[in-house]
């Protein structure tokens, strides 16, 4: 089987993954990149979302074989030391409750805040509507959101 080579926070991965393994299967079980989580391996809930080329991305859905020229990041990449004003916000605003979405939903407000730095509420609620958390911390969310937006961004 041929090396897949992947571009993932700013560092150099190989893999001997099938190239028809979703992302996210690469990332968790040949990487040892487990803050990419799974929810329903349908491109349903979000919570595997990474960026791919800065843009909110399903890994649960892509093979490995279509992002081999991309640049990935997930959420250990968001920043160096978990500093990246959308996880201060999320910090701030208490957000996770039992934490499993919330990898998925950092990530996609990151990409979201880089459209859009000042989105009104309905804006985030569009914005965030696929990404599920049984939790129900939307409200949190929200204001975590509105609290990184008055922020400097990276
Ligand atoms: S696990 Fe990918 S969208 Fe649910
Ligand atoms: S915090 Fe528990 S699913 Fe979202």
């Amino acid at each position: 089987m041929s090396l897949i080579k992947l571009k993932i926070n700013e560092r150099t991965y190989q893999t001997e993954a099938d190239p028809d393994t979703p992302l996210l299967w690469v990332l968790r079980d040949h990487l040892g990149l487990t803050g990419t989580k799974f929810g329903c391996g349908m491109a349903m809930c979000g919570a595997c979302t990474v960026h791919v080329n800065g843009e909110a991305t399903r890994s649960c859905v892509l093979p490995v074989s279509a992002v081999t020229n991309a640049r990935i990041t997930t959420i250990e990449g968001l920043s160096v030391q978990g500093d990246h004003p959308v996880q201060k916000a999320w910090d701030e605003a208490d957000v996770p409750q039992c934490g499993y979405c919330q990898a998925g939903q950092i990530m996609t407000a990151a990409a979201f805040l880089r459209k859009n730095p000042k989105p009104t509420d309905a804006e985030i609620e569009t914005a965030m509507s696929g990404n599920l958390c049984r939790c129900g911390t939307y409200h949190r969310i929200r204001e975590a959101i509105h609290l990184a937006a008055s922020r400097p961004k990276k």
